[in-house]
């Protein structure tokens, strides 16, 4: 039987003191995810109970008790103290899916600072961008990684400290500290900071289409819908092996990958050595995995790889699989319940919803291709797109939207209160980003189309905005076409995403030539390069097309729209009303 009885049932007299309930929490306890994930799990008997299972490249492996979580987060929270640092400060966590990565998450938030993950595989350019908006006073990387830091420290003058947490003594540069918790000296206990529920916990980079990236806060309180979700939706329990793909550079990474699972007590496993089939079977059956929390695109590339998982590997550990982050297709549900015995759910949220909306219960009806109906206690919808009023189950098309108030909402986004405003339908312009999250009379639109069809069961369209999913990585293309031009060879340009089998989209930029530069094969791998190397592999173009003229409104604006219908086969539209944009 699962965790969630009936959807229906779960819907009547929902509240989110559930969530309480299921956690045995007590108004008068202690409200901190740090603690929670580690302290509290050991207090309740747990403590030699594996929390952490780890595999590397090659034979590397690992595995950590949540005593040791508490021991070596408490290592990280001390090293915060005595470092200087104030609750409150963003301390970056920059490395790789290694263990320091998931105990220093814990230990910042300990300490009472934000957590501010990046993707470590973030170019100097992208970093910079996210630590200047965060005014970020630290960061923690591992020696591969700092030198992209390095490069960039001279302009960021919060910056304080560079902690480098697995690397050479011989090997640091001015300015940075080695700390390797597992060989410094054990701290048994360390009282974390007082957090409250509204006390910021999380601070996690977003794109949009115009402009740079966003950081969307969220706050401790959040835990009691990451735990519900966790419990009800992935149906999570004291005895599952469980393994999230994300990486904590991305929120289902922590929501999933840190926080719900582990709030919950539950056994995770990290792989952190990229992507194979084998590999991945083979990982899931060494650690006899129960629960899965995936995305399409790996579900796609497991589809692709040849062979009859089943027959090569023993999987029937598996009993519930899960997907997030980009449109789960129809087909994807039908092979893997052919192929590995059980469907995936479907689930979507992002990085502002902090936890699931919408989704596929265990026990529910799958129609495959739906992303389901949304999360008992949550009150979503679909708006029209010209009025923005409910079109409800009509089947009509419109933007999803949700009503403010659930736990894990975001509460602003870092330093750009008008952008945080501008995703409220009908907030007075004046509007603190207080009076907004809690005010259940406005709807925060998510940015995405969807309908909804007789059955309450909602199907997604697409995005209604330029932004770029790549393998359930969304990127903006603002934030590439900025980079694109200080290429020198590059004059103007324009980034629209191209449809990709595998990875859904691909980043595809066309670019005008500043006078004296040809374009060649050559140019077009070195801009591709620069880009790799200045973002991220996710926002380099897969292809550049060069042109002698970008298509452009009468006010100058580059008409991303038209050159993406282009990509899509789709119908172009109305010029002219397009260039009055
Ligand atoms: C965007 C959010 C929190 C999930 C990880 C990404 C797209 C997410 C689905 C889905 C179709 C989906 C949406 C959304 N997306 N889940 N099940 N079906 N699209 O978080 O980086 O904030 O991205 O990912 O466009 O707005 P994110």
């Amino acid at each position: 039987m699962s965790n969630i009885i009936s959807y229906e049932e779960s819907k009547q007299g929902f509240s989110w003191d559930l969530a309480k309930e299921l956690m045995n929490w007590k108004e008068d306890e202690v409200l901190h995810i740090g603690a929670m994930c580690s302290d509290r799990v050991c207090s309740a008997g747990k403590g030699e109970k594996t929390a952490l299972v780890w595999a590397g490249f090659g034979d590397r492996k690992c595995s950590y008790t949540f005593d040791d979580l508490r021991v070596y987060s408490n290592g990280f929270a001390k090293l915060l103290g005595d470092l200087g640092i104030s609750p409150g400060d963003r301390v970056c966590i920059f490395m790789d899916k290694i263990p320091s990565l998931y105990f220093s998450f814990l230990g910042v938030l300990k300490f009472g600072a934000i957590a501010q993950p990046l993707f470590s595989a973030f170019g100097d350019e992208s970093l910079e961008v996210r630590l200047g908006n965060a005014g970020t006073t630290a960061v923690l990387t591992t020696q591969k990684h700092a030198k992209k830091i390095r490069k960039i420290r001279d302009r960021l003058p919060a910056l304080k400290h560079v902690v480098v947490v697995e690397g050479a003594e011989s090997k640091l540069k001015d300015g940075e500290v080695l700390f390797d918790v597992e060989s410094a000296p054990r701290v048994e206990s360390f009282t974390a900071f007082r957090a409250e529920s509204e006390t910021p916990s999380v601070l996690h980079y977003t794109s949009g289409t115009t402009g740079q990236p966003k950081g969307a806060l969220h706050v401790h309180g959040s835990v009691f819908g990451q735990a519900l979700t966790t419990s009800w939706v992935l149906d999570l329990n004291d005895d599952d092996v469980y393994w999230c793909t994300a990486d904590p550079g991305w929120v289902t990474g922590t929501s999933y990958g840190i926080i719900g699972p582990w709030v919950l007590g539950t056994t995770q496993c990290v792989l952190d050595a990229g992507f194979t089939a084998n590999r991945w079977y083979q990982f899931v059956q060494d650690n006899r995995i129960t629960v899965w929390y995936s995305a399409p695109t790996a579900i796609r590339s497991l589809m692709r790889a040849a062979g009859e998982p089943t027959r090569q590997f023993d999987l029937s550990s598996l009993r519930h699989l899960a997907s997030v982050g980009e449109p789960l297709n129809a087909e994807a549900v039908v092979w893997s319940e052919k192929a590995l015995g059980l469907p995936f759910h479907d689930t979507f949220w992002q990085t502002e919803t902090g936890a699931i909306m919408i989704a596929n219960y265990p026990g529910m009806k799958i129609k495959p291709g739906s992303m389901g109906k949304p999360f008992p206690g949550i009150r979503a919808t679909v708006l029209d797109l010209e009025s923005h009023e409910p079109v409800g189950d009509s089947g009509k098309v419109g933007l999803i939207a949700f009503s403010p108030g659930w736990p894990s909402m975001f509460r602003r986004y870092w330093n750009k209160p008008d952008i945080y405003r501008s995703k409220f339908v009908g907030a007075p312009t004046d509007a603190e980003p207080d009076q907004l999250r809690t005010n259940p009379d406005l709807w925060y639109v998510s940015g995405d189309r969807a309908s909804i069809d007789q059955d309450g069961y909602y199907w997604f369209v697409g995005r209604d905005d330029d932004v770029i999913n790549t393998g359930g990585h969304l990127v903006g293309p603002f934030e590439i076409e900025s980079a694109l031009i200080e290429h020198e060879a590059v004059a103007e340009a324009a980034v629209v995403g191209k449809p990709d089998a595998v990875n859904m989209e691909v980043v595809k930029a066309f670019v005008m030539l500043n006078s004296g530069f040809e374009k060649s094969d050559q140019l077009e791998l070195d801009i591709m390069n620069f880009i790799r190397k200045k973002l991220s592999p996710l926002a380099m173009p897969q292809e550049i097309e060069f042109s002698e003229k970008l298509p452009k409104t009468r006010s100058g604006k580059i008409l991303r729209r038209y050159l993406r219908a282009l990509e899509w086969g789709e119908e172009v539209g109305d010029l002219s009303t397009l260039e009055d944009d």
